[in-house]
């Protein structure tokens, strides 16, 4: 999925309401803001030698857009699709549709809330999930993908 000497790209993408954070009830998902998360992820993937590219909608559609234009260029996908999580079988099909590496993220510990947020409808097509960790999530989940990407690389050679 990459050219020789590029680096493998990560496509970070952020469902709705996830661009209010900061403000946005700060005790679930600590302070930091979208930007500040995405720059945590950013220099996490430069540190693996991964490049970042993010994305953040409130409509479903532009994630599944960006899942699709994905396929075949980004070798993972680092999802925290907010709400859209638990009920949007669509952004399930797209994920199932996208053979790379694919970690879901949540700052919150989505199982220890409210039962709607329970289900995961995205779970059984990804390849792992970081939940609970607030902002460190991001570096980790990051550092998720590298190990699954090398690992991946290893079984092709
Ligand atoms: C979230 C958890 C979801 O249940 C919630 O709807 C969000 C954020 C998280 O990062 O903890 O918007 O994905």
């Amino acid at each position: 999925m990459t050219a020789r000497g590029e680096r493998p790209v990560v496509l970070l993408v952020h469902g709705p309401n996830l661009n209010l954070l900061g403000e946005r009830d700060p005790t679930l998902y600590g302070t930091a803001t979208l930007d500040q998360l995405v720059a945590a992820a950013t220099a996490a993937a430069a540190e693996a030698g991964l490049e970042l590219e993010h994305v953040q909608s409130n409509a479903e559609a532009d994630l599944i857009e960006a899942i699709h234009r994905a396929r075949g260029r980004c070798a993972a996908i680092v999802v925290n699709a907010g709400a859209l999580t638990h009920y949007a079988w669509s952004l399930h099909d797209a994920l199932a549709a996208y053979d790379g590496v694919k970690v879901e993220l949540h700052l919150s510990n989505p199982s220890a809330r409210e039962p709607w947020r329970h289900l995961s409808v995205l779970a059984p097509v990804v390849d792992g999930t970081i939940a609970g960790f607030r902002a460190d999530g991001y570096p980790l989940a990051v550092a998720a993908a590298a190990r699954l990407i090398r690992r991946a690389e290893q079984t092709e050679a």
